[in-house]
């Protein structure tokens, strides 16, 4: 199969658009992290925000050493969610998105990458819906904590650490303000249990 005809082209440039939206999605929302003072998730989603522009890279680049005709536009028809971007109600969402990426959409291109000869191409669509899983994973444990506002407390004691410092104490409640640096609640670590 020629690449410049195949599905699997507009699936890549699909794909793409996808990463790129979810990478801007997630930078909204560590910015609405960062305004309520939550830095530490903010840090989070900016990460999230960096792998998948790491998928778009690799989507984007997949296109150009393989699109012979160059013709410049490739034309796609898909849906794309737009949500709130506010905390409460985007990490679930984006829970729900990662999830249907890592469990339907890619592997769903990888088999028609495969079905089209391009073997490769079907192993990274593969390799990045191992990653959605982990982010809707994540993403899902973070939304379930701050619906329950448990963030910064544990019904155990367990051990929080400053993420600008290092301090760590082991106990049921984090600090309102660290005791080594001053730096507020916002900055201790969240555990996600990965
Ligand atoms: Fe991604
Ligand atoms: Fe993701």
């Amino acid at each position: 199969m020629e690449f410049s005809n195949s599905k699997t082209k507009e699936n890549l440039a699909r794909a793409f658009a996808a990463e790129c939206q979810a990478g801007a999605r997630y930078q909204f929302m560590a910015k609405d992290a960062k305004q309520n003072q939550l830095n530490y998730i903010s840090t989070i989603l900016k990460q999230l925000a960096k792998n998948e522009m790491a998928h778009a890279k690799t989507f984007y680049q997949y296109i150009i050493d393989n699109d012979k005709s160059k013709n410049g536009n490739i034309n796609i028809e898909a849906g794309y969610p737009f949500k709130q971007s506010e905390l409460a109600t985007s990490l679930k969402a984006a829970a729900e998105v990662e999830e249907y990426e890592s469990t339907n959409i890619y592997p769903a291109f990888a088999k028609v990458a495969k079905d089209e000869g391009f073997s490769d191409i079907a192993k990274t669509f593969l390799l990045v819906a191992e990653v959605e899983k982990t982010h809707a994973q994540k993403l899902s444990a973070l939304a379930q904590m701050y619906a329950k506002k448990s963030l910064y407390k544990s019904s155990e004691a367990k051990q929080f650490v400053c993420s600008n410092c290092g301090h760590t104490e082991t106990k049921k409640a984090a600090w309102q303000t660290c005791p080594l640096c001053d730096y507020p609640q916002g900055y201790v670590q969240i555990d996600l249990g990965q």
